[in-house]
């Protein structure tokens, strides 16, 4: 496990590369701060201070939710794909996509991180994207039938099997979202998704994955796998998130009460307003 020193030290100077400034440069400054240096020293300060959960803690705080504070998975579930969806819009607005369509492909697994991608691409279609869904594997509850019947009255269209070249998505999206594997992702990937994993490896698109890489393992990443531009980290980072080297990563899902925050001592940073994201780096 990692301990709050490492995922500091780690965040900061992850963070500082990212931004394209050097933590030394910021150190030196004198007088006015770049808006640059500003967004590194307050990103990377947030970072720094905030808990990154182990899986065994983020399945307990998710079990609190749901068994003491009552919370229904739905309403969570809302929340969380709602916050991935605005993140999203903040960080590829429609204006800055070339391609005449938004298009958006939307990769949902068989757990509650793919329903948390089954609600952002029902909101991306709200906001004016055009999302596409692949969901190959479908659990048999009345949730996600539910969730996926919301999609297909919005005329979200469902793919009936995964592109078989990296370079078909590529001409075919502008951004893929990765909601395949949450929290409870363990061992070595299974089929269908090894080979979709396989694909999206091979895709020059950026990549949004929601709260972990998926492919990631939950605590310490997966330095051959997929390398998100984006990663919505959801209620708290997790440990892996130190390993994130993307462009943007927001924490969403401001819907866990004070007194689990804590107990789980989340120290995590104040949302903007009324806003339902933040972003880290
Ligand atoms: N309460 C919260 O704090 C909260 C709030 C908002 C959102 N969420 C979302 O919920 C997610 C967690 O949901 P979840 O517990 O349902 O877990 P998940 O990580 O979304 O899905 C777990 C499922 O993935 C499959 N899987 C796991 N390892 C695999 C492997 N190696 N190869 C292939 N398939 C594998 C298994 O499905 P099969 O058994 O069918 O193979 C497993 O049931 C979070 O990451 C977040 O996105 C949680």
């Amino acid at each position: 496990m990692y301990g709050l020193r490492a995922v500091f030290g780690l965040g900061l100077l992850v963070g500082g590369a990212r931004l394209g400034v050097r933590a030394d440069s910021c150190l030196r400054t004198v007088g006015g701060e770049s808006a640059q240096c500003r967004q590194y020293r307050t990103g990377t300060a947030m970072a720094g201070r905030m808990k990154y959960l182990s899986q065994e803690e983020a399945q307990a705080v998710d079990e609190e939710l749901f068994n003491d504070y009552k919370f229904s998975v739905d309403q969570l579930m809302e929340l969380a794909g709602l916050s991935c969806a605005i993140a999203i819009a903040k960080a590829y607005p429609v204006s800055s996509f070339t391609s005449s369509l938004p298009t958006v492909l939307v990769i949902c697994g068989p757990g509650n991180n793919g329903g948390d991608g089954l609600v952002c691409a029902r909101h991306l279609k709200l906001f004016g994207y055009e999302p596409v869904i692949f969901y190959p594997k479908r659990p048999n509850k009345t949730l996600f039938e539910n969730l996926t019947t919301q999609c297909q009255k919005m005329d979200i269209p469902f793919l009936s099997e995964f592109p078989r070249e990296a370079e078909i998505i590529d001409g075919t999206y502008n951004l893929v979202i990765d909601a395949i594997f949450g929290f409870s992702f363990k061992g070595a990937v299974r089929e269908p998704f090894a080979n979709i994993l396989n694909i999206l490896k091979r895709i020059s698109l950026p990549i949004a994955s929601v709260d972990i890489p998926s492919g990631w393992d939950v605590e310490k990443g997966n330095p051959d796998g997929l390398q998100p531009d984006m990663l919505i980290s959801l209620t708290a980072p997790k440990l892996s998130a130190v390993h994130f080297s993307g462009r943007y990563h927001y924490l969403g899902g401001r819907f866990v009460p004070v007194a689990l925050q804590k107990k789980y001592n989340l120290s995590l940073p104040d949302y903007p307003d009324t806003d339902c994201v933040r972003r880290l780096l």
